[in-house]
């Protein structure tokens, strides 16, 4: 299927490894010019230099930015518009949040939390919507997690502010569906990356909880956020997508 992606110019956050990276590594399968994203300069470097390498294009960048600071989002979507000239697609994905159990999380770490997972979004959105308004064209994606809709054991704060997230977007994307934009979020199940690593996760477990048996690969979710980047799914927006090998009990 031709998607039609050549050319197009994506911002993808937290792209250094992980799902990030594959989303990335997919988009620039695709052709389209992408901006990679995480926190530190020098693994930027590195991936823009793989990149360049493996895909023989000079249309990828990096931009450093910690989506934990204050307006640090805005700073890294103005600079992704000035390297690429212009953006049609921008990806949010963030690092993991904190573990711990209500009692465990402080107000700090709320905030914290809150910063990471959803000002960031709100901030890359709203540097993101001028530039797709007047192209009449826009793919806004975020990467979320299953806990938006099924609590996980232990991990608070994604539960509580990931399900808001969900409702943000819908209400957004009714907003801008007249503009040519689309926003959707994607729910990652158990997907074999670092932070699940982090989360001292074993494969063991994890398969007793998916029923297929087995974790994801980051390049699955990956090749679903090409396809919605594209003008071929330009009648989807508003959904809540999961790629979680049917983890998610309910439906
Ligand atoms: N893997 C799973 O099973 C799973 C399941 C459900 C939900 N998720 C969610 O999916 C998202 C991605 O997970 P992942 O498994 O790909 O994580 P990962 O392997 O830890 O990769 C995270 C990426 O984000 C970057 N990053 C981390 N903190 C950042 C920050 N403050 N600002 C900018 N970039 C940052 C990291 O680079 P630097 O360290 O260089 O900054 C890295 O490139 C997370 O929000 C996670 O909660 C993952």
């Amino acid at each position: 299927m031709q998607l039609g992606l050549e050319g197009k110019k994506a911002l993808v956050f937290g792209s250094s490894g992980g799902i990030g990276k594959a989303i990335a590594e997919s988009l620039l399968k695709e052709k389209t010019h992408v901006v990679v994203n995480s926190r530190s300069a020098d693994k930027i470097k590195s991936t823009v230099v793989e990149f360049q390498n493996s895909f023989a294009t000079k249309n990828v960048y990096g931009v450093a930015a910690d989506l934990t600071k204050k307006d640090e989002a805005t700073r890294a979507v103005r600079e992704a518009k000035d390297l690429m000239n212009g953006l049609d697609v921008l990806v949010v994905n963030t690092g993991g949040p904190a573990k711990g159990s209500f009692e465990d999380i402080s107000t700090e770490q709320w905030l914290f939390d809150y910063q990471n997972l959803w000002i960031s979004f709100v901030d890359a959105v709203k540097a993101s919507l001028p530039e797709m308004k007047k192209n009449k064209y826009g793919r806004i994606l975020l990467v979320t997690s299953l806990a938006a809709k099924e609590p996980l054991k232990g991990l608070t704060t994604s539960n509580g502010l990931r399900a808001g997230l969900s409702g943000l977007c819908k209400s957004l994307a009714n907003e801008v569906a007249a503009c040519g934009i689309t926003v959707n979020v994607l729910l990652p199940g158990y997907t074999d990356t670092d932070r699940l690593k982090e989360l001292k996760l074993t494969e063991e477990t994890v398969k007793a909880l998916v029923p297929m048996g087995r974790l994801g690969h980051p390049r699955e979710l990956a090749d679903l956020v090409s396809f919605l980047a594209s003008e071929r799914a330009g009648y989807i927006t508003g959904q809540c997508i999961a790629v979680d090998g049917g983890a998610l009990r309910g439906y």
